[in-house]
């Protein structure tokens, strides 16, 4: 670096000999095959670095009356060119003030994520019925017996539990049964729990992640997903059931599906109902996907038991809150649907654990 020699002794003077020597370092760090070390030494080195040549040429050799003001101006530019330093190995990009923004250098790009199959068909779910008013319910996954069980009439020991393949939370033994923790195996607890905060009526859309102990299959995974529906009000019967359901399976596959029901048991609604459409892929004339029947079944329903609103009036008022769910005065009904296969049918997809792999092969398929 080529250093004059310093005649005039002014404040500005010094200024602009400091500055341009500021700007070179700045101009150096920015430059293309900028070094880290390279820098450190040419600048900052100890013998040959440039700060140690201005020091001599200009501090050292000064009259002693400027030795304060070049003093001052040198311990900043130390200071500016260590920064300079710092900032650029730190990644940080050094641009000097002088230089123009370069339009022909390549943009930075960053790769935009997309919704995971399983997110998007569960909201869309959850979005034909908020159009009919529903509001959305949530609730935990780790669970209770009381909400996973007891409130929703699986009376201990009663064999509907064993459909329900339970994973339990370790260590509960010392507890009473209902407050032994579980993973839960469906999103019906949120029905329980959204009851006991808000009296009727209710009209809630509840999705969610649930589990079992299910060995992993084509078919099966430990770990899927759930949307719950409950509809609480004065006069609600077995039509409005029919009704509603029925233009949900319309809204979400499309106005020619047929919808059916068929009498089917859960301990929380009576009667209940499983519910089948039309199949999607064949039009009800019978292919390999509806085994040769022409209906697909999607999912359970029914009118609330009694006995459910008669679980939520005595926890409300263990909880100090009046029991609201006169069952002279009001009627429900719920649904429950997997959201795992609904996706697998939409999107043509084998085998349930590719949801869940985390293989950037297939998530890339939806982007
Ligand atoms: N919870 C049920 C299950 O996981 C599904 C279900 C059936 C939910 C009927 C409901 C219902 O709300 O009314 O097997």
């Amino acid at each position: 670096m080529n250093i004059p020699q310093l005649i005039d002794f002014t404040e500005a003077s010094l200024d602009a000999a400091f500055a341009s020597v500021r700007n070179e370092a700045e101009a150096a760090v920015a430059a293309p095959g900028f070094e880290a070390e390279q820098f450190r030494l040419e600048w900052l080195g100890r013998k040959q670095g440039h700060l140690k040549a201005i020091s001599d040429a200009w501090l050292k050799a000064a009259p002693p009356e400027a030795k304060k003001l070049i003093g001052q101006r040198f311990n900043a530019l130390k200071e500016q060119v260590e920064g300079f330093l710092i900032a650029a190995s730190a990644g940080a990009v050094v641009k000097p003030a002088s230089a123009g923004l370069d339009v022909t250098l390549p943009g930075s790009s960053q790769r935009v994520g997309v919704e995971h199959p399983l997110v998007k068909t569960m909201a869309e779910i959850v979005g034909v019925f908020q159009r009919m008013g529903y509001s959305v319910g949530l609730g935990p996954e780790v669970e209770s017996d009381f909400y996973n069980f007891e409130a929703l009439n699986f009376p201990p020991n009663h064999p509907a539990r064993d459909t329900q393949d339970t994973l339990v939370v370790a260590e509960q033994e010392g507890k009473p049964l209902r407050e032994r923790l579980l993973m839960r195996t469906h999103t019906s607890p949120v029905q329980i729990r959204s009851m006991l905060e808000q009296a009727p009526p209710l009209r809630l859309v509840i999705p969610g992640k649930v589990h079992r102990n299910d060995a992993a299959d084509a078919t099966h995974s430990p770990v899927f997903h759930q949307v719950e529906g409950l509809c609480v009000d004065t006069n609600i019967t077995f039509s409005d059931l029919k009704g509603t359901l029925d233009h949900a399976m319309k809204a979400f596959f499309g106005s020619a599906v047929k919808t059916r029901f068929f009498p089917s048991f859960f301990p929380f609604t009576e009667p209940s109902a499983d519910v089948q459409i039309s199949c999607i892929f064949c039009g009800g004339k019978g292919c390999r996907k509806c085994k040769y029947s022409g209906w697909i079944e999607l999912l359970g329903c029914g009118m609330v038991d009694p006995a459910v609103f008669e679980a939520v009036n005595q926890r409300r008022i263990e909880l100090g809150h009046d029991p609201v769910y006169d069952t002279r005065r009001i009627s429900g009904f719920a649904f429950g649907m997997g959201v795992d296969r609904i996706a697998m049918m939409k999107y043509g997809i084998s085998d349930i654990g590719l949801l869940y792999s985390g293989d950037m092969r297939f998530l890339e398929q939806f982007a």
